[in-house]
C-alpha cells in the first residue's frame, strides 16, 4: 500500500521531541495563547523572512481575520482563484463581501495574473492569490496590478509553507495565511493556522480579532472570535518547524523524480517557473481517463487524490454568484483531468518508481 500521505512515517522519525513537547504543555497545564504560542509565532515569522506572525486556530480563520483586519466587508469584492480550496471564498463571504473569480495561468495553474485587470471593478477592494500546490502565483504581476489599482493583497499561502518567488519566501507581499492542517507541509495534529505580515497596527488587530476583540483583560473593543491557537499545536508546529526546509527539499527531489519518470507518459507533469521555488505540497498530473487511471492505481494499492474536481464557481454554495460552466474555461477543463499522487518527504524513489511504473502500464494498455 502506497499512502497518499504517510504522516505515521514522519511521526517516528521524530516521536521523541514530539512527545516531550506535548508532555511539557501537560505538566505546564497552560493550553491556550502560552510560551509556546508567543515562541512559535517569533519562530514562524523568522522562517516566512517576515516581522511578525500571529498563531490562529485554522488557515479559514486566518484568512477572515486577515481581511476584516484590512477592512474587508459588505458591498466590496475580493478576487481570487476558482480553482482553490473553498475555504479561500468562504473567508472572503464570512466577512459579506462577494468572491470575483479569475481564470488560471495553463501553465502554473496559478490565478492568472494577466487576466486581473479585467476583473477589477469600482467595488475591488483586495486580490487573494493562491499559491496553489506550492507554487507562487506570479506575485511580481499580481502586486504591479494591485499597486496600480490600490489593491489590498492577502496571499492564501495555505499550501505553501516556504515556498520561494525571485528568491523570497512567502509572503512575498505584506501579508500572508497560513494553514496547519495535519498533512500540509508544516502540520499541526489537529487544526491550526496563521497570519504572517511586517504591519505592526495590523498585526495588532489580528491579535485583538483572534481573542474576543480583547484589547485588555476584560476590554472588548470589538466583536472578536475564538480563533486562538492552542498550546500543544504549537508545541508540536515548533518542534516540526525545525525539520521543514529539509523535508520540502525532500519533497523537491521526490517531484524530481516524479518529472524524470513520467518524462516521456502521455501525462503532463508540473511546471516550476525558474523564478519560483515550489514546495510540492501536492505533485499533480493531468491525465485523459483520469477515473480509470485511479481505479487502476487503487488496485494496486496506490493511493491519489483530486484538488479540487469542482471548481468553486460552480460548487452549489456559490450558486448566488450566478457564474457558468465555461465561464472559466482553464480550470474547468483542469479540473476533470487532475490527479494528484503520493507526495510527502519520506516516499521513497522505489515507492515512486513502483507508482509511474503502473502509471506507464495504464497508458500502454491504452485504457
Ligand atoms: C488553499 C487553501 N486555502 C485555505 C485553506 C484552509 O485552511 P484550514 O483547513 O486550515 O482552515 C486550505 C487548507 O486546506 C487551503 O489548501
Amino acid at each position: 500500500m502506497i499512502k497518499f500521505v504517510d504522516l505515521a512515517a514522519q511521526y517516528s522519525l521524530i516521536k521523541e521531541d514530539i512527545n516531550k513537547a506535548i508532555n511539557d504543555v501537560l505538566k505546564s497545564t497552560g493550553f491556550v495563547l502560552g510560551q509556546n504560542v508567543r515562541e512559535f509565532e517569533k519562530e514562524f515569522a523568522s522562517f516566512c523572512g517576515a516581522k511578525y506572525a500571529v498563531g490562529i486556530n485554522s488557515g479559514t480563520s486566518a484568512l477572515h481575520v486577515a481581511l476584516l483586519a484590512k477592512g474587508i466587508g459588505k458591498n466590496d469584492e475580493v478576487i481570487t482563484a476558482p480553482n482553490t480550496f473553498i475555504a479561500t471564498c468562504a473567508a472572503i463571504s464570512y466577512t459579506g463581501a462577494t468572491p470575483k473569480f479569475v481564470d488560471i495561468d495553463p501553465e502554473t495553474y496559478n490565478i492568472d495574473a494577466k487576466k486581473l485587470e479585467d476583473a477589477i471593478t469600482k467595488k475591488t477592494k483586495a486580490i487573494i492569490p493562491v499559491h496553489l500546490y506550492g507554487q507562487p502565483a506570479n506575485m511580481k504581476e499580481i502586486n504591479e496590478v494591485a499597486e496600480k489599482h490600490n489593491l489590498i493583497v492577502i496571499e492564501d499561502a495555505c499550501q505553501a509553507h516556504g515556498a520561494e518567488h525571485y528568491g523570497k519566501r512567502v509572503p512575498v507581499s505584506d501579508i500572508g495565511c497560513f494553514s496547519f492542517y495535519p498533512g500540509k507541509n508544516l502540520g499541526a495534529y489537529g487544526e491550526g493556522g496563521a497570519v504572517v505580515g511586517n504591519d505592526e497596527e495590523f498585526i495588532e488587530l489580528i491579535r485583538i480579532y483572534r481573542d474576543h476583540g480583547q484589547v485588555k483583560k476584560n476590554i472588548h473593543k470589538y466583536i472578536g472570535y475564538n480563533y486562538r491557537l492552542e498550546e500543544i499545536q504549537a508545541a508540536i508546529l515548533r518542534v516540526k518547524l525545525r525539520h521543514l526546509g529539509r523535508w520540502n527539499d525532500m519533497r523537491r527531489k521526490n517531484a524530481l523524480i516524479y518529472n524524470e519518470l513520467l518524462e516521456d507518459c502521455d501525462v503532463a507533469t508540473p511546471a516550476e517557473k525558474d523564478y519560483n521555488k515550489h514546495v510540492y505540497h501536492l505533485y499533480v498530473i493531468r491525465a485523459k481517463n483520469r477515473q480509470k487511471l485511479i481505479e487502476h492505481l487503487a488496485s494496486k494499492e496506490i493511493q491519489t487524490g483530486i484538488h479540487y474536481p469542482t471548481p468553486v464557481h460552480l460548487q452549489e454554495a456559490y450558486r448566488h454568484l450566478d457564474y457558468k460552466k465555461g465561464s472559466f474555461p482553464f480550470a474547468e477543463k483542469y479540473a476533470d483531468e487532475i490527479l494528484s499522487l503520493p507526495m510527502f518527504p519520506e516516499l521513497t524513489e522505489k515507492q515512486i518508481e513502483g507508482i509511474t511504473i503502473n502509471i506507464k502500464d495504464f497508458l500502454k494498455a491504452g485504457k
